[in-house]
Protein backbone atom coordinates (compact mmCIF):
# COMPACT_ATOMS: atom_id res chain seq x y z
CA UNK A 1 0.00 0.00 0.00
CA UNK A 2 1.98 3.05 -1.65
CA UNK A 3 0.35 5.82 0.55
CA UNK A 4 1.68 3.64 4.07
CA UNK A 5 5.04 3.19 3.00
CA UNK A 6 5.42 6.83 1.94
CA UNK A 7 3.65 7.75 5.52
CA UNK A 8 6.39 5.15 6.96
CA UNK A 9 9.31 6.36 5.03
CA UNK A 10 8.25 10.05 5.91
CA UNK A 11 7.91 9.45 9.70
CA UNK A 12 8.59 6.48 11.00
CA UNK A 13 11.59 6.12 13.10
CA UNK A 14 13.85 3.62 12.83
CA UNK A 15 15.05 2.71 16.62
CA UNK A 16 17.23 -0.07 16.60
CA UNK A 17 17.72 -2.63 13.69
CA UNK A 18 14.51 -3.95 14.88
CA UNK A 19 12.39 -1.39 16.42
CA UNK A 20 10.34 1.19 14.22
CA UNK A 21 9.01 3.56 15.91
CA UNK A 22 5.57 5.16 14.16
CA UNK A 23 4.16 7.08 16.87
CA UNK A 24 3.20 9.95 15.04
CA UNK A 25 -0.41 8.21 12.87
CA UNK A 26 -0.71 4.88 14.50
CA UNK A 27 0.48 3.82 17.54
CA UNK A 28 0.07 7.11 19.72
CA UNK A 29 -1.05 9.99 17.49
CA UNK A 30 -3.56 8.80 15.26
CA UNK A 31 -3.84 9.65 11.27
CA UNK A 32 -7.96 9.09 10.92
CA UNK A 33 -7.70 9.90 7.11
CA UNK A 34 -4.83 7.16 6.58
CA UNK A 35 -6.53 4.82 8.93
CA UNK A 36 -10.35 5.17 6.29
CA UNK A 37 -7.83 4.45 3.36
CA UNK A 38 -6.29 1.28 5.23
CA UNK A 39 -9.76 0.27 6.76
CA UNK A 40 -10.42 0.28 2.83
CA UNK A 41 -7.92 -2.08 1.78
CA UNK A 42 -8.67 -4.73 4.23
CA UNK A 43 -12.51 -4.21 3.15
CA UNK A 44 -11.69 -4.80 -0.31
CA UNK A 45 -8.65 -7.47 0.28
CA UNK A 46 -11.28 -9.74 2.67
CA UNK A 47 -14.27 -8.59 0.56
CA UNK A 48 -15.36 -12.43 -0.72
CA UNK A 49 -15.26 -14.07 2.71
CA UNK A 50 -18.21 -13.82 4.43
CA UNK A 51 -16.53 -11.78 7.05
CA UNK A 52 -19.00 -11.40 10.65
CA UNK A 53 -16.68 -10.02 13.07
CA UNK A 54 -13.44 -8.53 13.01
CA UNK A 55 -11.12 -8.91 16.43
CA UNK A 56 -7.97 -6.82 17.35
CA UNK A 57 -6.06 -6.27 20.53
CA UNK A 58 -5.79 -2.86 22.61
CA UNK A 59 -4.51 -1.00 22.17
CA UNK A 60 -3.15 0.01 18.58
CA UNK A 61 -5.28 -2.44 16.98
CA UNK A 62 -8.48 -0.93 17.42
CA UNK A 63 -7.94 2.17 14.91
CA UNK A 64 -7.58 0.03 11.49
CA UNK A 65 -9.79 -2.41 13.01
CA UNK A 66 -12.50 -0.01 13.38
CA UNK A 67 -12.41 1.82 10.18
CA UNK A 68 -11.93 -1.72 8.39
CA UNK A 69 -15.28 -2.76 10.45
CA UNK A 70 -16.44 0.56 9.42
CA UNK A 71 -16.40 0.14 5.69
CA UNK A 72 -17.49 -3.88 5.91
CA UNK A 73 -20.49 -2.82 8.02
CA UNK A 74 -19.37 -5.07 10.58
CA UNK A 75 -18.78 -5.30 14.70
CA UNK A 76 -15.51 -4.97 16.03
CA UNK A 77 -14.47 -6.79 19.16
CA UNK A 78 -11.15 -6.12 21.18
CA UNK A 79 -9.14 -8.52 23.38
CA UNK A 80 -8.62 -6.84 26.58
CA UNK A 81 -4.95 -7.59 27.98
CA UNK A 82 -6.40 -6.24 31.65
CA UNK A 83 -9.12 -7.94 33.50
CA UNK A 84 -11.91 -5.07 33.80
CA UNK A 85 -14.36 -5.43 36.92
CA UNK A 86 -17.10 -5.70 34.67
CA UNK A 87 -15.55 -8.76 32.54
CA UNK A 88 -15.98 -11.94 34.87
CA UNK A 89 -18.19 -14.41 33.93
CA UNK A 90 -18.20 -15.92 30.00
CA UNK A 91 -14.54 -15.17 29.41
CA UNK A 92 -12.46 -16.75 26.60
CA UNK A 93 -8.52 -16.30 27.63
CA UNK A 94 -5.36 -16.87 26.07
CA UNK A 95 -1.34 -16.06 27.01
CA UNK A 96 0.58 -14.57 24.90
CA UNK A 97 4.48 -13.88 25.06
CA UNK A 98 6.28 -10.97 23.79
CA UNK A 99 9.45 -11.79 22.94
CA UNK A 100 10.12 -8.03 22.73
CA UNK A 101 8.95 -7.27 25.88
CA UNK A 102 9.65 -10.91 27.55
CA UNK A 103 6.96 -11.17 29.35
CA UNK A 104 3.60 -13.10 29.11
CA UNK A 105 0.05 -11.50 29.60
CA UNK A 106 -3.36 -12.71 29.38
CA UNK A 107 -5.93 -11.55 27.28
CA UNK A 108 -9.44 -12.45 27.06
CA UNK A 109 -12.40 -11.46 25.01
CA UNK A 110 -16.06 -11.80 26.31
CA UNK A 111 -18.41 -14.78 25.35
CA UNK A 112 -20.69 -12.18 24.19
CA UNK A 113 -19.40 -11.15 21.83
CA UNK A 114 -18.05 -14.24 19.70
CA UNK A 115 -20.51 -16.71 18.57
CA UNK A 116 -19.94 -20.41 16.73
CA UNK A 117 -21.25 -18.71 13.33
CA UNK A 118 -18.65 -15.95 13.19
CA UNK A 119 -16.34 -15.84 10.42
CA UNK A 120 -13.45 -13.93 12.33
CA UNK A 121 -10.85 -11.29 10.15
CA UNK A 122 -7.90 -10.49 12.68
CA UNK A 123 -6.64 -7.34 12.18
CA UNK A 124 -3.59 -6.03 14.33
CA UNK A 125 -1.18 -2.91 13.87
CA UNK A 126 2.31 -5.13 14.03
CA UNK A 127 2.88 -8.59 13.26
CA UNK A 128 6.60 -9.56 15.20
CA UNK A 129 6.86 -12.33 16.04
CA UNK A 130 2.82 -13.59 15.74
CA UNK A 131 2.43 -14.37 19.06
CA UNK A 132 -0.24 -11.91 19.94
CA UNK A 133 -2.23 -13.18 16.28
CA UNK A 134 -1.66 -16.72 17.73
CA UNK A 135 -3.55 -16.09 21.35
CA UNK A 136 -6.16 -14.72 18.72
CA UNK A 137 -6.82 -17.41 17.32
CA UNK A 138 -6.61 -19.56 20.10
CA UNK A 139 -9.26 -17.25 21.54
CA UNK A 140 -11.83 -18.39 18.36
CA UNK A 141 -11.48 -21.53 18.35
CA UNK A 142 -12.04 -21.78 21.87
CA UNK A 143 -15.34 -19.76 21.10
CA UNK A 144 -16.11 -22.28 17.82
CA UNK A 145 -15.93 -19.81 15.35
CA UNK A 146 -14.05 -19.70 11.95
CA UNK A 147 -10.88 -17.73 11.27
CA UNK A 148 -11.46 -16.21 7.61
CA UNK A 149 -7.97 -14.66 7.78
CA UNK A 150 -5.15 -12.17 9.17
CA UNK A 151 -4.55 -8.39 8.29
CA UNK A 152 -1.59 -6.55 9.36
CA UNK A 153 -0.75 -3.12 8.88
CA UNK A 154 2.68 -3.30 9.17
CA UNK A 155 4.54 -6.68 9.05
CA UNK A 156 8.65 -6.94 10.06
CA UNK A 157 9.58 -9.44 7.78
CA UNK A 158 12.78 -10.39 9.43
CA UNK A 159 10.92 -11.57 11.97
CA UNK A 160 8.83 -15.00 11.69
CA UNK A 161 5.16 -14.46 12.43
CA UNK A 162 4.85 -14.38 9.25
CA UNK A 163 6.00 -17.24 8.26
CA UNK A 164 4.55 -19.03 11.52
CA UNK A 165 1.10 -18.16 10.24
CA UNK A 166 1.38 -18.56 6.77
CA UNK A 167 3.03 -22.15 7.07
CA UNK A 168 -0.06 -22.98 8.94
CA UNK A 169 -2.25 -22.02 5.80
CA UNK A 170 -3.20 -19.08 7.29
CA UNK A 171 -4.18 -15.86 4.99
CA UNK A 172 -1.90 -13.14 6.27
CA UNK A 173 -2.39 -9.71 4.06
CA UNK A 174 0.00 -7.09 5.24
CA UNK A 175 -0.25 -3.71 4.16
CA UNK A 176 3.42 -3.14 4.27
CA UNK A 177 6.41 -5.58 5.01
CA UNK A 178 9.43 -4.21 6.00
CA UNK A 179 12.32 -6.74 5.05
CA UNK A 180 15.19 -4.60 7.18
CA UNK A 181 15.75 -1.48 9.53
CA UNK A 182 19.66 -1.99 9.00
CA UNK A 183 21.82 1.57 9.06
CA UNK A 184 18.61 3.23 9.96
CA UNK A 185 16.86 2.33 6.61
CA UNK A 186 13.70 1.17 6.31
CA UNK A 187 13.87 -1.56 3.42
CA UNK A 188 10.25 -2.65 2.12
CA UNK A 189 9.88 -6.44 0.97
CA UNK A 190 9.14 -5.83 -2.72
CA UNK A 191 11.98 -3.20 -2.80
CA UNK A 192 14.36 -6.16 -2.00
CA UNK A 193 13.39 -7.52 -4.89
CA UNK A 194 13.51 -4.83 -7.72
P1 LIG B 1 4.04 -10.41 18.40
O1 LIG B 1 2.69 -10.35 19.02
O2 LIG B 1 3.98 -10.33 16.88
O3 LIG B 1 4.82 -11.62 18.85
O4 LIG B 1 4.83 -9.09 18.80
P2 LIG B 1 5.74 -8.66 20.04
O5 LIG B 1 5.40 -9.46 21.22
O6 LIG B 1 7.13 -8.64 19.55
O7 LIG B 1 5.21 -7.18 20.25
C1 LIG B 1 4.80 -6.64 21.46
C2 LIG B 1 4.24 -5.26 21.25
O8 LIG B 1 5.16 -4.47 20.51
C3 LIG B 1 2.95 -5.19 20.47
O9 LIG B 1 2.27 -4.03 20.85
C4 LIG B 1 3.45 -4.98 19.03
O10 LIG B 1 2.47 -4.41 18.20
C5 LIG B 1 4.59 -4.03 19.27
N1 LIG B 1 5.66 -4.04 18.31
C6 LIG B 1 6.44 -5.07 17.91
N2 LIG B 1 7.42 -4.63 17.09
C7 LIG B 1 7.23 -3.30 16.95
C8 LIG B 1 7.93 -2.28 16.22
O11 LIG B 1 8.93 -2.49 15.52
N3 LIG B 1 7.43 -1.02 16.34
C9 LIG B 1 6.35 -0.72 17.09
N4 LIG B 1 5.95 0.56 17.12
N5 LIG B 1 5.68 -1.64 17.81
C10 LIG B 1 6.12 -2.92 17.72
P3 LIG B 1 1.54 -3.83 22.26
O12 LIG B 1 2.47 -3.98 23.40
O13 LIG B 1 0.38 -4.74 22.27
O14 LIG B 1 1.17 -2.31 22.21
P4 LIG B 1 -0.14 -1.50 21.85
O15 LIG B 1 -0.97 -2.30 20.88
O16 LIG B 1 -0.84 -1.31 23.15
O17 LIG B 1 0.37 -0.26 21.22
Amino acid sequence: MQVLKHKIRAEGKVLSDTVLKVDSFLNHQIDPQLMKEIGQEFAELFREEGITKIITIESSGIAPATMAGLIMDIPVVFARKRKSLTLSKNLYSASVYSFTKKETSEISVSGDFIQPDDVVLIIDDFLANGQAVLGLIDIIEQAGARLSGVGIVIEKGFQNGGELLRKQGIRVESLAIVSSLENGKVVFTEEEQA
